[in-house]
């Protein structure tokens, strides 16, 4: 039995057409070979946050779309969680990362070449359900535009690897596209899909980027202030990686001094090292920065999310998003 993670038990509405979702992508990635077809069905057992599809169905319960509408909603919902899944199996490898959800990534259980290719059947089976929800050339093009916005963040994030002058810009420029965007497309995508009025299509795409900015800023201060119990995915990987994330790059623009001789370490960086790090970071105030800083855009996300009309899922909506950067899981 598909069980969704237990934040959504407060939300039963939603949570009931989660697992539609899920429902749908476990039928949607039914194939032949059994040791892939497994691995999709364990993520989807794995009780991932479903942010994405989340975020897209309380978009759509704010507009006029009718029960006609329901299939294609779920299907174009599903999809969003769906990339996000291809996404995450890819960035294991890159990351070599060895834990997801709690459980071993996929490319560390089954080999790099099983993961590569779950990613890949999880992207065609994205392009299934979009096709399956809607025969509009511009949401195709919405779609491959996001995609290639999610890669070029991503890229950009490994052109600054190890680089101590990268700025607050060039980080905003990557968890744009990396993360980011797919909280816009959902958001969007929610609003046309549920037929909303122009003028919450028109909000639906700031209010997601602003959500996702914040969502990645926490998710990168988390990752210096939680256990990989509390998380379930590895902590201090990135610093390792020489991925600097907001709190080391307040840190190195205010007390460069300090981090330097740490972070010119690299892949060496012992575990006092990392220790010493942490507490630098807490001694200059950078977690606390960061943490207003990712307060400002949820804070605007909620500010425009509070104008849209009065509706109950609109409160569900701000709650949802309120909550988010009190999360530490
Ligand atoms: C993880 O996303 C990747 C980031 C953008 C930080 P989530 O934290 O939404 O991952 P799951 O789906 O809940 O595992
Ligand atoms: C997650 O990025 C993948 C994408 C957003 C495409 P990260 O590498 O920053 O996130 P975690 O910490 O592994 O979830
Ligand atoms: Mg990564
Ligand atoms: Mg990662």
């Amino acid at each position: 039995m598909v069980k969704t993670h237990p934040m959504w038990n407060d939300f039963p509405n939603v949570q009931a057409s989660l697992l539609e979702c899920l429902e749908l992508i476990i039928e949607k990635t039914t194939i032949e070979n059994k040791e892939i077809e497994q691995t999709v069905i364990d993520l989807i057992e794995s009780q991932g946050k479903l942010l994405r599809p989340a975020y897209f169905l309380l978009f759509s319960r704010l507009g006029n779309a009718t029960q006609d509408a329901h299939k294609r909603i779920t299907s174009a919902a599903a999809s969003t969680e769906v990339l996000h899944l291809a996404t995450l199996i890819h960035d294991d490898i890159i990351d070599e990362s060895a834990m997801r959800r709690g459980s071993e990534t996929v490319q560390s259980k089954h080999g790099k070449d099983v993961a590569v290719y779950t990613g890949d059947l999880l992207i065609s089976v994205y392009f299934e359900l979009l096709a399956d929800a809607t025969d509009s050339v511009d949401i195709i093009q919405l779609n491959t535009q996001s995609m290639k916005r999610v890669l070029l963040g991503e890229i950009n994030q490994m052109t600054n690897v190890y680089n101590t002058d990268i700025t607050y810009e060039d980080y905003l420029k990557s968890i744009k596209g990396k993360t980011a965007q797919l909280f816009e497309l959902s958001c969007y995508e929610g609003a046309y899909f549920g037929q909303c009025d122009p003028e919450i299509i028109g909000q639906s795409r700031s209010i997601g980027q602003n959500i996702g900015i914040a969502f990645q800023m926490l998710d990168d201060i988390l990752d210096y202030t939680q256990t990989p119990e509390s998380l379930s995915k590895p902590v201090l990987n990135d610093v390792k990686q020489g991925i600097y994330t907001l709190p080391i790059i307040l840190g190195l623009e205010t007390h460069k001094e300090a981090f330097l001789p740490l972070l010119k370490k690299g892949e060496q960086l012992s575990e006092s090292d990392l220790a010493a790090l942490v507490s630098l970071l807490h001694e200059t105030n950078c977690i606390e920065r960061a943490r207003e800083i990712a307060k400002s855009y949820s804070d605007k996300a909620l500010a425009s999310i509070d104008t849209l009309p009065s509706h109950p899922e609109k409160d569900a909506l701000y709650s949802l998003t309120k909550t988010l950067l009190t999360r530490h899981y």
